[in-house]
């Protein structure tokens, strides 16, 4: 199929059908008439709720049900007033929802089920402009403006990006996924003018690209995509973006433009890997794969995720600092966390060689000797390159007993620590198959 065929396919999968369109825009209605009506009965003067994001720009993906809703407060009202008066309008209309949920960013907020919408209640302040912000919210009222005013004609095309993004897996700004935003897709867009113009720029894209559309930015960013805020010359839209998924969208971008398929856009869903399959695997890679698996702690993924990522590095340098060779490293959450490596080799031989000072540098030298020659466990002791050299016996010759050992001694993030000091285990090869959770055994095919 061409390009063309394909994207008409793709866009009736995932374009919003009248009658679906007409469904959100009443469901939104009603609930901006009830945070009105709302704060009117809580005599709560001069609030004004508005609809925000994908859903006010004609950008959201058929099937995908979010409202965002604001529950705007005048720029004088104090930051414990729109915490109490924004909490208490939202619980009021979270008890018409079929579940509700508080959450705690930078205010409180609700997330709640209401006629199979996931409806997220933002109280933020009406500011004047994106300069005065009080927090970081209170920007998404600007960014509607702005893509309502540029997008027009266009919502198709963001709507094959935020697809393709997605079938890519890169689609999404949250520290789990590190991958773009919808604001950063809609911006793109109109940027360079349709979907398949960003694609044809990203086959070019190198790290440290600076798109500013207002030509207003006024730092200096370091990330490897720069998309100065059309809204707010200080910030950067791309800030969440990892330099793994800049360089795989990339990657995607010129397998599109070589060679399009639907695939793409919605790949067939990954299937668990299986036993066999996984000690198949394992035979014939004849490294060592080693995972530590402990409960996964109660926390929000933006909490858990980072510490997550944290800890493959941690782990990694603990073994690298005893002489085990990381070959990768990945983690998994479910109900059981399981971080991953890949090792050269799990056991090492029981020597060790260890450099000493130049034999010139006298007082060191001398000391060295001393403290080595005679001494029982010294294998062997001989002068190479101009330096003693001793070979002892090795503290840890075997990775699983090392992390055992030291895991306790890593830096690990606040949460991550607690559980892994209640208990964790360290198993290798087969043995990583006693954790059974599907979504383990989905990642694992994609890792092993
Ligand atoms: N927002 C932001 N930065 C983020 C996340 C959100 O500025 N990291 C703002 C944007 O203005 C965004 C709005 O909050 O449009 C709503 O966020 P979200 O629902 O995550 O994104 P949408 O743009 O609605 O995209 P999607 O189609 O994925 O829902
Ligand atoms: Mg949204």
């Amino acid at each position: 199929m061409n390009k063309n065929n394909i994207k008409s396919a793709i866009l009736k999968t995932i374009k919003p059908t009248a009658d679906e369109r007409v469904l959100l825009s009443n469901v939104a209605d009603e609930l901006i008439e009830k945070v009105n009506s709302t704060a009117a009965g809580q005599n709560i003067p001069d609030v004004s709720a508005r609809l925000v994001g994908s859903a006010a720009r004609g950008t959201w993906i058929s099937g995908t049900h979010d409202l965002d809703i604001f529950i705007t407060f005048p720029d004088e009202t104090s930051r414990e007033e729109l915490e109490k008066f924004g909490l208490s309008i939202a619980r009021e209309i979270a008890k018409d929802a079929e579940k509700s949920e508080e959450h705690y960013a930078e205010h409180p907020y609700i997330n709640m089920r209401y006629r199979d919408f996931d409806v997220d209640l933002v109280p933020c302040f009406r500011v004047s402009s994106p300069g005065s912000i009080k927090s970081a919210v209170d920007r998404t009222p600007f960014h509607n403006e702005f893509i309502k005013q540029n997008i027009s004609g266009l919502e198709d095309d963001v709507l094959l990006l935020k697809q393709l993004m997605r079938g890519g897996g890169v689609y999404g700004s949250e520290l789990r996924t590190q991958g773009f935003s919808g604001y950063l897709t809609e911006l793109l867009v109109i940027h360079f003018g349709s979907f398949e113009k960003v694609l044809e720029s990203a086959c070019n894209w190198k790290p440290n690209l600076v798109i500013d559309i207002k030509e207003h930015g006024s730092l200096k960013h370091t990330d490897p995509l720069v998309v100065i805020d059309p809204t707010d010359p200080k910030r950067n839209v791309a800030a969440a973006l990892s330099l793994d998924n800049f360089s795989r969208f990339i990657d995607i971008s010129r397998s599109f433009n070589q060679n399009p398929t639907e695939e793409m856009f919605f790949p067939p869903p990954a299937k668990e890997l299986t036993d066999h399959e996984f000690i198949e695997r394992v035979n014939l890679r004849k490294s060592a794969i080693v995972a530590v698996v402990f409960k996964t702690p109660d926390v929000v993924d933006d909490v858990l995720y980072p510490q997550l990522y944290k800890m493959e590095q941690a782990t990694a340098a603990l073994l690298e600092d005893y002489d085990f060779t990381v070959i990768k490293t990945g983690s998994w959450a479910g109900d059981d966390v399981v971080v991953l490596l890949e090792l050269m080799t799990s056991t090492l031989p029981d020597v060790k060689k260890h450099v000493g000072p130049p034999v010139w540098v006298r007082a060191h030298a001398e000391m060295f000797k001393s403290k080595y020659e005679g001494a029982d466990d010294v294998f062997s002791m001989y002068i190479e390159d101009g330096r003693y050299v001793v070979e002892i016996p090795r503290k840890y010759a075997d990775a699983k007993k090392l992390i055992e050992g030291r895991l306790g001694m890593c830096s690990l993030g606040k949460q991550i620590t607690a559980s892994v000091s209640e208990g964790f285990e360290v198993v290798e090869g087969k043995e990583i198959l006693r954790v059974k959770e599907s979504g383990f055994r989905v990642f694992l095919r994609g890792w092993a």
